[in-house]
C-alpha cells in the first residue's frame, strides 16, 4: 500500500484505503503520487466543477485509454458537472482531404473516436458543442472565476485561465485531468500556490508599436521556458479587459508561450487580475531581467526554419485560429478580408483558408451580419483542431501556412504575422 508524503484528510485516506472501492483507491494513488513527486503539502477541493479535458481525440494507438475508461464507467465515476473538451480532430465536410488523407485518418488515426465520445458521455460529457481548447470564453461558457481552482491540462487553456482569469491550475496532463476532476482534488503546488505564482522574470518591452501577440508570445517562452514573467510595458498597447481585443490577444499570446517554452502563468502589468491586485510585488527580488524591442521581435520572428521542402511552394492551405478564434477576431478577419480582395479586385481568396473556432462561436458567427461576406470569399469555417489534422503525415506533408504560433511549433507549418498572411491568401503577396 502506497504510504502519502502529503497530509490527507480522513475521507482522502479512506478512499486511499480503498473504503470507496478498488478503482476510486488506484486514482486516488495516482494523484497523490502525482503531488508527492512535487512536494505538494496536501490535496485542494476543485471549486469550478465544471472540467475540461485535452483527450478529445479517439486516438487508436492510446491503447490504455479505452480500458481505463470502461473501468471508470463500470465503477460508477463520473464529473458530476460535466466538462468540456479540446476540439474534435475531424471535419470532412469544412476541411477537404483526399481519399488517401481520409483513410489515414478514419482507417488508422482516429478511428475510436465514435466509441471514445461514447465512452465520455458516460463520464460526465454533457455538451455535445463543448469541444473547443478556448471552453473559457464567454461565448462558450466554461469560465472559472478569480482564484478558483482547476484541473486542468491543455497548455492554451491553463495559461489563460491562470494569468487572465486568476484562476488556480497547474499544467496537468491528459488523463490525470479526467481522474482529478472524478475525485473533486488537486494536489497543492506551483500554481495554486501564493508563491508559485510569483514572477521570476521582468520583461520590459520597449517596442514601438503594438507587438505581434504571436511572436511577442514565442519570444517570451522561449526565454523564460516554465518560468513566470511579469510583463511591463504593454499595457499601452491594451484596453482593459475584458475587451474583446485584449482576451483575443492574450489567448493567442498566451498560447505562443505556453508552447514556444512551457509558460503557465503570466501577469500582465495593469491588465490581468493579479497584477491590478498586487502590482511589481508579485516579482520577486532575484528575478531576470528580458527587455524586447523591435529588433529583438525580429531576430525571434526570422529565427524560425522553414520546414518546407520547396520554400517558394504555393501554399496548399492557411489555418487561421489555433487556439480557436472568438466572435470578434471572426468579424475582424471578414473584414480585413473583404477589403484586401476588393484592393485586388478579386472576389475570393486565392489559398484555401480555414478559420477554426468553437461549434458555439460558429453558431453564433452564422447568425451575425459578417457571414456572408465570410462565405463570399470563399473561406471555410471548422470547428477541428489544426494540429490533429496535420498529425496525419500526408496532410502534415504539403506546404501550409499559418498565424498559429503553437502549430508552426509542433507541425511543418509555416509562420506568417497577420498582415503577411492577410495579403498571401488575398493574392496580393506570394511566400518568399
Ligand atoms: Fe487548440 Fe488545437 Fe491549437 S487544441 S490551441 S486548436 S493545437
Amino acid at each position: 500500500m502506497y504510504k502519502p508524503l502529503m497530509t490527507l484528510t480522513p475521507e482522502q485516506q479512506e478512499i486511499l484505503d480503498g473504503k470507496q472501492g478498488e478503482t476510486r483507491a488506484k486514482m486516488m494513488e495516482v494523484v497523490v503520487r502525482y503531488g508527492d513527486i512535487f512536494h505538494a503539502d496536501k490535496l485542494l477541493d476543485i471549486t469550478h466543477k465544471k472540467s475540461h479535458f485535452v483527450t478529445s481525440f479517439g486516438l487508436s494507438m492510446l491503447k490504455p485509454v479505452y480500458p481505463l475508461m470502461d473501468e471508470l464507467i463500470a465503477a460508477g465515476c463520473k464529473v458530476e458537472e460535466g466538462f468540456t473538451m479540446d476540439p474534435r480532430p475531424l471535419d470532412y465536410e469544412n476541411v477537404s482531404c483526399g481519399p488517401l488523407e481520409r483513410f489515414v485518418f478514419s482507417g488508422i488515426m482516429y478511428g475510436k473516436q465514435k466509441d471514445y465520445e461514447a465512452q465520455l458521455e458516460k463520464i460526465g460529457l454533457d455538451d455535445k458543442d463543448g469541444f473547443t481548447c478556448t471552453s473559457y470564453l464567454r461565448e462558450n461558457g466554461n469560465t472559472p472565476k478569480y482564484k478558483d481552482i482547476l484541473a486542468w491540462s491543455e497548455s492554451s487553456a491553463v495559461v489563460f485561465a491562470n494569468s487572465v482569469l486568476g484562476a488556480r491550475c497547474n499544467r496537468n496532463s491528459g488523463i490525470l485531468d479526467t481522474i482529478c476532476s472524478i475525485l473533486g482534488v488537486v494536489p497543492n503546488f506551483g500554481f495554486t500556490t501564493d508563491e508559485g505564482r510569483k514572477a521570476t522574470w521582468k520583461v520590459i518591452v520597449k517596442t514601438t508599436k503594438k507587438p505581434e501577440a504571436q511572436i511577442l508570445g514565442s519570444a517570451i517562452g522561449i526565454k523564460v521556458q516554465e518560468e513566470v514573467p511579469y510583463v511591463i510595458g504593454l499595457d499601452k498597447y491594451l484596453d482593459e479587459l475584458p475587451s474583446e481585443d485584449t482576451i483575443a490577444y492574450l489567448k493567442d499570446f498566451g498560447a505562443a508561450t505556453a508552447s514556444n517554452g512551457a509558460v503557465g502563468l503570466y501577469h500582465i502589468d495593469k491588465i490581468t487580475p493579479e497584477a491590478k491586485e498586487l502590482g511589481e510585488s508579485l516579482i520577486r527580488e532575484d528575478a531576470k531581467e528580458y527587455v524586447i524591442d523591435d529588433a529583438e521581435l525580429e531576430r525571434v520572428y526570422k529565427s524560425y526554419p522553414i520546414m518546407w521542402k520547396k520554400k517558394d511552394a504555393k501554399p496548399h492551405k492557411a489555418f487561421i485560429g489555433c487556439p480557436h478564434l472568438n466572435l470578434k477576431q471572426l468579424e475582424d478577419w471578414t473584414k480585413n478580408m473583404v477589403a484586401a480582395l476588393k484592393e485586388q479586385n478579386r472576389e475570393k481568396l486565392v489559398i484555401n483558408t480555414v478559420f477554426t473556432a468553437s461549434p458555439k462561436v460558429i453558431e453564433l458567427f452564422k447568425k451575425s451580419e459578417s457571414y456572408p461576406l465570410f462565405l463570399k470569399t470563399g473561406a471555410h469555417l471548422s470547428y477541428i483542431c489544426p494540429l490533429m489534422y496535420l498529425d496525419n503525415p500526408i496532410a502534415g506533408s504539403k506546404p501550409i501556412i499559418t498565424n498559429s504560433n503553437k502549430l508552426r511549433t509542433y507541425t511543418k507549418a509555416r509562420y506568417y504575422k497577420d498582415e503577411e498572411i492577410l495579403a498571401i491568401i488575398t493574392g496580393k503577396e506570394q511566400c518568399k
